[in-house]
């Protein structure tokens, strides 16, 4: 059973996601729910699921960022999982966990990523320079914002919309599908990375 920690900031749909879907049942468990945020929807998520969540910070109670890596090891974590997480990740549980922290970023990437590349911004920009197509994108998360391997991308047709915020929401159902997806791929060993860097889904 993969042990996956799910790295949240706010209203946790990509969580619930994961939570649902019925592929994982038998494979995957969400260990540990973990936010830079006192609290947020995703927290609520988590308890009604019974799921341990933690605040990252320097206040009593919470996880430091410096400690995040033992704290993930001592839980016996074997993936780690950006659902919205907008802070960088220490280079030090990068290094710890190579390969084995992704993150699902709502566009295709390499294009509209990057620093300040979130949220709304995404869906803005994309819509500002007329495409016709938008998606997610799950890849794995190196030292900078949305640069590592891509493992899985899925497309969506975008031109019959004209903001933002309906992208986003078309988007966002296509995330709730490949998300768990790539999930249930690296709980089944079915992620192979060669040697030149890309990654294939067996
Ligand atoms: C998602 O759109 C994800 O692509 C991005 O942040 C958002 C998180 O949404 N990284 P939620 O908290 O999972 O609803």
């Amino acid at each position: 059973m993969l042990k996956v920690a799910v790295f949240v900031s706010g209203r946790g749909s990509n969580l619930n996601a994961i939570l649902k879907y019925p592929n994982l049942k038998n494979l995957a468990v969400v260990d540990s729910v973990i936010s830079d945020k006192k609290d947020c929807k995703a927290f609520q998520i988590a308890e009604e699921n019974s799921i341990d969540n933690f605040t990252l910070g320097e206040n009593e109670g919470s996880i430091s960022y410096t400690g995040l890596t033992e704290f993930l090891k001592a839980r016996k974590t074997d993936l780690i999982v950006l659902a919205g997480f907008l802070k960088l990740i220490p280079d030090t549980l990068i290094k710890e966990f190579k390969n084995r922290v992704i993150n699902i970023h709502p566009a295709l990437l390499p294009k509209f990523g990057g620093k300040g590349m979130y949220g709304i911004n995404v869906h803005k920009t994309v819509l500002e320079s007329s495409q016709k197509k938008s998606g997610a994108t799950v890849h794995f998360v190196d030292e900078t914002y949305d640069t590592g391997k891509i493992i899985a991308q899925r497309e969506v047709d975008i031109s019959d919309l004209d903001s933002a915020e309906a992208i986003a929401e078309r988007v966002l159902k296509i995330e709730h599908e490949l998300l768990p997806y790539v999930i249930e791929k690296f709980a089944a060993n079915k992620i192979v990375l060669k040697d030149d860097g890309v990654v294939i889904l067996l």
